[in-house]
């Protein structure tokens, strides 16, 4: 597996790979590897003929008050857990690396997409997700990107910047990877106590209750919404920030739920920010 730490042995050890031909394909992170992560990886070696992974926690998509100087970092056993996989190449740049010219003039506008579910609580993100995913796939310049299903959102405006901007990128969409318990992995877990992480629960309980109550015929967006903050609701250490029903492509809110919607929730929990989400079947 090549180690790469910055651009420049990032571009000398693509170069005979893009001579060759070979398929690339990409999974972008930012670090603190899990299972979720791995299934990306999985996915992108059945896909690819070179499989490489970024690894970079980026202040961009950080907003003033989260948890950028927190978030977990831990490169060693990332390697290891990568190497184990079958990754071919891992670049893991610092900042001054990823951004050598300090802040960026030209960024990603992320459009209104971004206005809505999580954009509401962390304004400015998604452009940083955007910003940060458009300069790797301009290092990279794969022909595949996965990205998890558990961050709908960010998925569906990667879409739709590769559309709109012609970047002639393949996004693919891995499944989410969840605990025995059904707890849809995070790098972020790993800060919740045991309360915290027992009334977490309530998050894909709530998603499992609206599946329930649209197999039993509920087509209602706003009372599926309200089945998912009841259950939501009999967690005490969850703070809801938002639950809706939404369309899979516009994230606009749907009266009328039907099939392949998606049902969509964050709440804090402790001090930990935790999404999920479920894609509805009937
Ligand atoms: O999902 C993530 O880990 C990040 O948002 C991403 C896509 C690597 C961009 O920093």
């Amino acid at each position: 597996m090549i180690l790469s730490p910055t651009r420049q042995i990032l571009s000398e050890s693509l170069r005979p790979i893009r001579a060759e031909g070979l398929l690339l394909g990409l999974v972008p992170t930012m670090g603190y590897i899990h299972e979720g992560h791995l299934s990306l990886v999985d996915l992108a070696r059945e896909r690819s003929e070179f499989l490489a992974v970024s690894i970079f926690v980026n202040p961009l998509q950080f907003g003033p008050g989260e948890d950028l100087s927190r978030y977990p970092r831990e490169l060693d056993r990332d390697l290891t857990l990568l190497r184990d996989r079958g990754a071919d190449l891992v670049f893991f740049p610092s900042v001054e690396e990823m951004y050598p010219d300090g802040a960026l003039q030209v960024v990603v506008d992320p459009g209104p997409m971004s206005q809505r579910l999580c954009g509401v609580h962390r304004p400015g993100h998604f452009g940083g997700v955007l910003t940060v995913v458009a300069r790797l796939f301009g290092l990279f310049r794969p022909q595949i990107a996965l990205f998890g299903q558990k961050d709908y959102q960010q998925a569906v405006l990667v879409r739709r910047m590769v559309r709109d901007l012609e970047m002639g990128v393949e996004v693919v969409l891995g499944p989410i990877v969840r605990e025995e318990d059904g707890l849809a992995l995070s790098s972020r877990n790993v800060f919740l106590s045991r309360d915290e992480r027992a009334d977490a629960l309530g998050l894909r309980r709530g998603l499992q209750e609206v599946q329930r109550a649209f197999e039993e015929g509920n087509r209602s967006g706003q009372e599926l919404g309200r089945v998912l903050f009841r259950e939501v609701e009999k967690h005490p250490l969850l703070q809801l920030q938002y639950g809706e029903i939404v369309h899979p492509d516009s994230l606009e809110p749907l009266e009328t739920v039907v099939p392949g919607a998606v049902a969509a929730v964050a709440a804090h929990c402790g001090g930990t920010r935790l999404i999920d989400n479920h894609i509805l079947k009937g």
